[in-house]
C-alpha cells in the first residue's frame, strides 16, 4: 500500500509516524514536507521515509507529486481548507486514492468567519468520487508544539493567574495528539472505513475546572481573574491589530469562549476502538514533558 502523508513534522503527524514505526516497523511512507521542515525526529524512526519538498497549499506541488507516483492512500493533516486544491489536482491527474483528512470540530462553530472555510472544504470532500475518512478533532494538546494548553500551562506557571473572560462555564473536551495518532493508525489499517468521525478527549471540563486541574498538576496556585466577555473581545481585537499573527489571543478565540466545545465520540469508539486518555492523565504527561525540557 503506497501512502503519502502531509504534516509529518507536526504534532499529530510525528506521533502517528511514531505509532506506525512501533506497530509496522520498516513501512514505506512518502511525506510531503516544506524545505524548512525539521525532519530530525522522523529520520530516527524505524520507517522507510521518502520526502517530497513542496507546499501543500499550492497546486503545482500536487501536480508534480502526482505525476511522479500514484498513491493508494493520501493522509492530509496540514489543513482542511487545502482539500479543494488537492481534489482539483487529483481530478486533473485522474486518480482517486483513499483520502484520510484531519478537519476540526470548529466546523460546528456558529461564528461564520471561523467555520465557513471548513464547511466549504467538507462540502467539496463529500463529492469526492473515491473513498475518504474525515477525522474532526477538538482542541489538540500534548506537547510543546501545541498552541493551546501548552501556552495556558506556561502562562499559569509563570504568572500565577489566568484571565477568564465571560462565565468560564462553557465546556471543553481537549484531545491529546497521541490519541489522534492512534485514531489515524486505526483508520489507515481499516481500508473499508469511510465517512466522518468527531474525535474528542476522555474528559469534559469547564475552563474553571481546567484551571483547577492545571493548578493541581503544576503544584502552584492559579488565580482565576474574571473579566466581562466584551473586555476580552476588545483587548483581543487591539492585540491582533498591533501584533497580527503573533498575538497571544485572537478575537475569534474569545468569541468562541461562549460556545460549548464538547462533542461525543461514540461512533469513533465503535469503529476505531477509540478510547482517549482522560485530561488528567494527558496533562500529567504534558506537564512532566515541560518540566523535563525546563519550560516550567
Ligand atoms: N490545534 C488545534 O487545536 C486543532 C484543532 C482541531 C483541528 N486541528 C487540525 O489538526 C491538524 C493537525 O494539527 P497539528 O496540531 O497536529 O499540526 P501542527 O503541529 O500545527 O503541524 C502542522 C504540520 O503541517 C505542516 N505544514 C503547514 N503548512 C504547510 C504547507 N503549506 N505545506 C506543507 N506542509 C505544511 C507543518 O510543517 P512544518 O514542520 O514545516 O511547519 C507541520 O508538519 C491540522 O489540520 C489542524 O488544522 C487543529
Amino acid at each position: 500500500m503506497t501512502t503519502l502523508l502531509t504534516g509529518a513534522t507536526g504534532l499529530s503527524g510525528t506521533l502517528f509516524l511514531k505509532r506506525l514505526a512501533e506497530h509496522c516497523p520498516g513501512t514505506n511512507i512518502d511525506c510531503l514536507v516544506r524545505s524548512t521542515s525539521d525532519r530530525t525526529v522522523l529520520d530516527r524512526l524505524d520507517l522507510k521515509l521518502t520526502y517530497y519538498v513542496g507546499d501543500s497549499s499550492i497546486p503545482e506541488t500536487w501536480d508534480e507529486i502526482l505525476t511522479q507516483k500514484k498513491f493508494d492512500t493520501i493522509i492530509h493533516l496540514v489543513q482542511l481548507r487545502q482539500v479543494p486544491t488537492i481534489l482539483k489536482c487529483l481530478k486533473k491527474a485522474e486518480q482517486t486514492p483513499r483520502l484520510i483528512i484531519i478537519g476540526t470540530t470548529g466546523i460546528y462553530s456558529k461564528y461564520n468567519q471561523y467555520s465557513a472555510g471548513y464547511q466549504e472544504a467538507e462540502k467539496e470532500l463529500a463529492q469526492y468520487p473515491g473513498s475518504f475518512c474525515l477525522l474532526r478533532p477538538t482542541m489538540i494538546y500534548g506537547s510543546p508544539k501545541d498552541q493551546n494548553l501548552h501556552k495556558l500551562i506556561k502562562f499559569c506557571d509563570r504568572y500565577g493567574f489566568f484571565p477568564v473572560f465571560g462565565s468560564g462555564n462553557n465546556l471543553l473536551q481537549p484531545i491529546h495528539a497521541d490519541d489522534i495518532a492512534q485514531a489515524l493508525l486505526s483508520i489507515w489499517n481499516r481500508p473499508h472505513l469511510r465517512g466522518a468521525y468527531d474525535i474528542s478527549g476522555g474528559t469534559i471540563v469547564t475552563l474553571y475546572e481546567l484551571l483547577q486541574l492545571v493548578e493541581k498538576l503544576i503544584n502552584k496556585p492559579v488565580r482565576k481573574i474574571s473579566f466581562p466577555l466584551n473586555i476580552g473581545i476588545w483587548l483581543a481585537t487591539i492585540l491582533e491589530g498591533i501584533l497580527g499573527e503573533k498575538s497571544l489571543v485572537r478575537r475569534e478565540q474569545i468569541l468562541r469562549l461562549q460556545e460549548d466545545k464538547a462533542y461525543p465520540h461514540a461512533l469513533a469508539q465503535k469503529d476505531l476502538d477509540f478510547f482517549p486518555r482522560t485530561l488528567e492523565v494527558g496533562l500529567q504527561e504534558e506537564v512532566a514533558l515541560m518540566r523535563t525540557q525546563g519550560i516550567i
